[in-house]
C-alpha cells in the first residue's frame, strides 16, 4: 500500500522550512525507490513544532517535528514511513495533549484534509451542511443560524442570524455575500490558516449563506499579503465548480451561487466592513456613514451579508450537526467555540480552538507554556491593535464577550499577543496612537488629528514636559476619540492607551536621557 505523507503548505510552516522539507522527503523516497503519496495539508496549528510531518499508518497518523531537511535521511533510516521510532517522533498526532484537549469544530478538518480535494473534503463530512440547507426553507436556515447563537468572529460579535434575516427580508433583487478576509489585526492568523488548510469549509459556508438569503454572487475580500491563501482558495473554488458545488446548479438543486476572490488594497481600514465594500467596488477604502446598513444597502447599493472567514466557516457545522449541538458549547451569550490565536512572547504559540469560558490563564500557561523568554508575563493584548492590555491580575477572566467587556477589554478576532515584564507600556500606548495616525482613513477629525496629537502628548509626558497636565490631556483626548470617531479605528484606539494608563501608570514617568 502506498504510504501517505503530510507536509503542510501553510504559510507559517513554509516560513519555517516546510517547502524544503517536502522536497527533501520526495528526493529521499525517490533515491530509495520507495513509493509514497505526498499531501500538502494545512497546519495543525502547533507552530513551535513546525515543520510538522505526519505519516498515515494503520493506527492513525504519527507526527514528527520540528523536521529540518537534514533530518530527512535519518527519518527514513529509522523507518518513519511506517511510523517508526525517532527522537523527533511525537507519537499519534491526535494524542498530543495540546491538540487532544481542544474542541475543534470550525477547525475540525484543518491540517487533516487535502485542501485542494473535494473528495477528501466530503469523506471528512464536508458538504453535509449544504445538503441539509438545500432541503430547508431560507427562513429555516436563517433560524438555525440564529438559534445556534453564532456571533460574528470578525470583531463586533454581532448575531449572525439577525444580520442574515435583514438581508433575507429585503425585496428580491441582486444580493451579495461578502467574506471579510482582510485579517488585519496584529497576532491573528485563524482566517489565513482556515483558508489555506480547509478552504472548502469557507466556500460551503458562503454557499449556504447565499442560498439562505437569496444571493447568487459571493466575493471573498482577501488581503493581498496572503498569497498562499489566494492560491488555496482559487484552486478550491475551481474544484468546487468542477464538482458542481458552485455555479448555476448547486448540488443539482437548480440554485445558483457564484464565487470569486478579490485582493485587498493593503490598508487596515479596508477590514472595516463599509471600507471593505468601497474597496470591493474599486474605490479608495474609506468608511461609509451608517445607516444605511450593508444588509440593506451594501455592495453596489444592494443588500449584502458581510461576515468574517471564521463566522462563515462555522455555518456548515451548524447546518450539519444542528443549532442545538453548537449552542451547547460556550457560556452566557457567547455560544460555541472560538479559534484563539496565541502569539508574541510565548513558548508554544499557535491556534487553540476552545469553547467560550476557558480562561486566559489556561490559554497562556496550559497551552502557551508561559513566555518564550522565561520571564513573567506582564500583560497580554487581546483583540488586535485596538484591544486593551490586560494585566496578569486579570488572567483568570473567562474568554467570553461579556466578561471581557466587564474588565474594559474586548475579544475581537481572538488574537492574544503576549508581553513579558520588560515591556514599556508607555511606548505601547504611543504605538497605538501612531498606528492609528498611519492607518486612519482621514474621514473624521477625532481620529485623523487626534491620533497625531496623541503621539505628541505622550512624547511630552515622557519628555518630562508638564507630565501631570499632559496625562490629563491624554485622558481627555481618548474620551474625545472614543465618543467622536466615525468608526472603530478612531473609536477603539483609546482602549490600549486607557488600559495602559489604568494598569501601568508608573510606566508614564518622564524618561531621563543618557
Ligand atoms: C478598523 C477596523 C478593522 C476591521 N478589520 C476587520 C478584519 O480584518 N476582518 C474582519 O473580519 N472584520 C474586521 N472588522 C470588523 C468588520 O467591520 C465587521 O464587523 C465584520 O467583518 C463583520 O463580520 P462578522 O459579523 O462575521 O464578524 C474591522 C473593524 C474595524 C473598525
Ligand atoms: S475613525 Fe478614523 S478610520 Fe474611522 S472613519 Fe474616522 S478617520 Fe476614518
Amino acid at each position: 500500500m502506498t504510504v501517505t505523507v503530510y507536509v503542510p503548505r501553510d504559510a507559517g510552516a513554509l516560513s519555517l522550512g516546510a517547502g524544503e522539507v517536502a522536497e527533501a522527503i520526495a528526493r529521499e523516497a525517490a533515491a530509495r525507490g520507495l513509493e509514497m503519496r505526498l499531501v500538502r495539508n494545512g497546519s495543525r496549528g502547533l507552530y513551535w513544532l513546525e515543520p510538522l510531518v505526519e505519516i498515515q499508518t494503520a493506527a492513525g497518523r504519527i507526527a514528527y517535528g520540528p523536521v529540518t531537511p537534514g533530518d530527512v535521511p535519518g527519518l527514513f533510516s529509522g523507518g518513519f514511513l511506517t511510523g517508526g521510532a525517532h527522537p523527533l517522533s511525537l507519537g499519534p498526532t491526535e494524542s498530543i495533549p495540546w491538540l487532544a484537549s481542544q474542541q475543534r469544530l470550525t477547525f475540525a478538518r484543518v491540517g487533516i484534509v487535502d485542501p485542494t480535494s473535494v473528495a477528501d473534503y466530503i469523506s471528512h463530512g464536508g458538504y453535509q451542511g449544504l445538503r441539509n440547507a438545500l432541503s430547508m426553507s431560507p427562513e429555516a436556515i436563517v433560524q438555525a443560524v440564529t438559534d445556534s447563537g453564532l456571533r460574528g468572529r470578525g470583531g463586533a460579535a454581532f448575531p449572525t442570524g439577525i444580520k442574515w434575516k435583514t438581508v433575507l427580508e429585503q425585496s428580491p433583487q441582486q444580493k451579495y455575500v461578502t467574506c471579510n478576509a482582510d485579517e488585519g489585526d496584529s497576532g491573528t492568523f485563524s482566517d489565513r490558516m482556515l483558508m489555506e488548510g480547509d478552504p472548502l469549509t469557507l466556500i460551503e459556508g458562503m454557499t449556504i449563506a447565499g442560498i439562505a438569503v437569496g444571493a447568487t454572487q459571493g466575493y471573498i475580500y482577501l488581503r493581498a499579503e496572503y498569497p498562499h491563501a489566494y492560491r488555496a482558495l482559487n484552486s478550491a473554488i475551481a474544484a468546487a465548480y468542477q464538482a458542481r458545488y458552485l455555479g448555476g446548479d448547486v448540488m443539482g438543486s437548480g440554485k445558483r451561487f457564484e464565487l470569486e476572490v478579490r485582493l485587498g488594497a493593503g490598508a487596515y481600514i479596508c477590514g472595516e466592513e463599509t471600507s471593505m465594500l468601497e474597496s470591493l467596488e474599486g474605490k479608495r477604502g474609506e468608511v461609509r456613514v451608517r445607516p444605511p446598513l450593508p444588509a440593506i444597502k451594501g455592495l453596489f447599493g444592494r443588500p449584502t451579508i458581510v461576515n468574517n472567514v471564521v463566522t462563515l466557516s462555522t455555518v456548515p457545522t451548524i447546518l450539519d450537526r444542528g443549532a442545538e449541538f453548537y449552542k451547547n458549547y460556550g457560556m452566557g451569550k457567547s455560544r460555541g467555540t472560538l479559534p484563539l490565536q496565541l502569539a508574541g512572547n510565548i513558548k508554544r504559540g499557535g491556534l487553540v480552538e476552545r469553547a467560550f469560558g476557558v480562561t486566559l490563564r489556561e490559554i497562556l500557561y496550559d497551552y502557551g507554556g508561559g513566555s518564550a523568554s522565561g520571564r513573567p508575563i506582564r500583560t497580554v493584548q487581546v483583540g488586535g491593535p485596538l484591544g486593551a492590555y490586560i494585566p496578569a491580575s486579570q488572567f483568570d477572566t473567562a474568554i467570553d464577550y461579556e466578561a471581557l467587556t466587564g474588565i474594559g477589554a474586548l475579544l475581537g478576532h481572538g488574537g492574544i499577543v503576549v508581553f513579558d515584564d520588560t515591556v514599556d507600556m508607555a511606548q505601547m500606548a504611543r504605538y497605538a496612537m501612531e498606528f492609528c495616525a498611519i492607518e486612519s482613513c482621514g474621514k473624521c477629525t477625532p481620529c485623523r488629528i487626534g491620533s497625531t496629537r496623541g503621539v505628541e502628548v505622550i512624547d511630552r509626558i515622557l519628555g518630562g514636559v508638564e507630565s501631570e497636565r499632559n496625562v490629563k490631556l491624554l485622558e481627555d483626548l481618548c474620551e474625545t476619540m472614543l465618543q467622536g470617531s466615525l468608526c472603530g479605528l478612531g473609536g477603539m484606539t483609546p482602549f490600549p492607551v486607557q488600559s495602559a494608563l489604568k494598569h501601568f501608570r508608573d510606566d508614564f514617568r518622564p524618561r531621563t536621557r543618557n
